[in-house]
């Protein structure tokens, strides 16, 4: 072999190696990560939840890029823990490797961390705070969420600045205001909390009130029609104010005064909390007196940033933990003032 060929075949080789080497390098640096997000959903017909679901899908597929790869699996449990129990087993199965959990029963959650745990994936529950001592079952259990205390001081502000612009809702001058509650799931950690500081709220702000009664009526539009039609049975045009618990409910008695052909003066003042496009809705025309904003598009995100810190090992410390494994997003108030704007952070 000349020496010039030698010499050519020698350089070939080394740039062969170096190609190898460097492709090598620039293969590791850009890591490729698949997020397989299995989502677990108490009750898919709930407004609120189907919202934020379609959100959380809407969020994970913006967030795609070259090396991060996402793909969603929602089960939706109709409200049964045990088939919520087979359905994370499916989700595993499936090959989950983060799941976002929306427990049925916020005080049963053992199963579900016990099948997690056996495969190391990192739970993330939201909108069903598990109690304390479960968050403490294991190291990789999070908690996306909102502080119920807030809704309710909102509300209640809300309800007290309303009252004082409007004095006529006193519509039997004496004084007080004649008011009804109606209240969401029982053993739900917004639905009590949610009430008892509505009411101090306004009577800290020296409204005085009247309780009338109320009614259970687990977040459903149908049920809190019901109920509302049994309250204005007993108490007719007496009642001056619904506090309700979220939006659904909220509406739900808005339309039992409409079926029974109420005049809009012989109304009560109606509040809710969440926002929800039906909610917002509502508001513009009137029938919705304000809304508590339950920020599910601030929730999406935290979860979507938790979930890709957990798969890429990048980015925890970037998470702002309200305490150890919580993230609550703040409530926000929403009159007729501002609820376009919320209509249009929602599409
Ligand atoms: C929302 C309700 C919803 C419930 C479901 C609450 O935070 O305000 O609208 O039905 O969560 O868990």
């Amino acid at each position: 072999m000349g020496r010039m060929r030698r010499s050519w075949l020698l350089s070939g080789i080394c740039c062969a190696i170096f190609l190898l080497l460097t492709g090598c390098a620039s293969q590791s640096d850009s890591e490729r990560y698949t997020l397989q997000l299995g989502v677990a959903c108490y009750n898919q017909s709930d407004t609120f939840l189907s919202q934020l679901i379609d959100r959380l899908k809407t969020d994970l597929a913006a967030a795609e890029t070259d090396s991060f790869q996402t793909h969603i699996m929602v089960r939706d449990a109709a409200g049964s823990q045990r088939t919520q129990d087979d359905q994370v087993k499916e989700l595993l199965d499936a090959g989950a490797n983060v799941l976002c959990v929306n427990l049925v029963d916020r005080a049963d959650p053992s199963e579900i961390i016990d099948l997690a745990r056996e495969r190391n994936v990192p739970i993330i529950f939201f909108n069903r705070e598990p109690v304390a001592e479960d968050m403490r079952q294991w190291d990789q259990l999070y908690y996306v969420g909102a502080d119920a205390k807030q809704s309710g001081q909102l509300q209640g502000e809300l309800a007290a600045d309303y009252i004082t612009q409007h004095p006529q809702i006193d519509r039997n001058k004496d004084g007080k205001i004649q008011y009804v509650v109606l209240e969401g799931e029982p053993g739900h950690q917004d639905a009590i909390i949610r009430t008892e500081t509505a009411v101090d709220t306004l009577k800290s702000l020296g409204v005085s009130l009247d309780k009338l009664g109320s009614g259970i009526a687990n977040w459903n539009r149908a049920q809190a029609q019901n109920r509302m039609l049994q309250l204005i049975s007993q108490h007719q045009s007496g009642i001056e104010l619904v506090l309700a618990n979220n939006d659904d409910m909220a509406l739900g008695a808005i339309a039992a005064y409409q079926k029974l052909n109420y005049t809009e003066s012989a109304m009560p003042v109606v509040l809710g909390i969440d926002g929800t496009d039906v909610g917002l809705e509502a508001i513009l025309n009137h029938t919705l007196a304000a809304t508590v904003y339950n920020d599910k598009e601030g929730q999406t995100a935290a979860i979507l940033q938790l979930a890709q810190a957990l798969v890429t090992g990048q980015g925890m410390d970037q998470i702002q933990f309200a305490k150890d494994h919580y993230i609550y997003l703040p409530y926000t108030k929403v009159t007729a003032e501002n609820a376009a704007a919320y209509l249009a952070k929602s599409d």
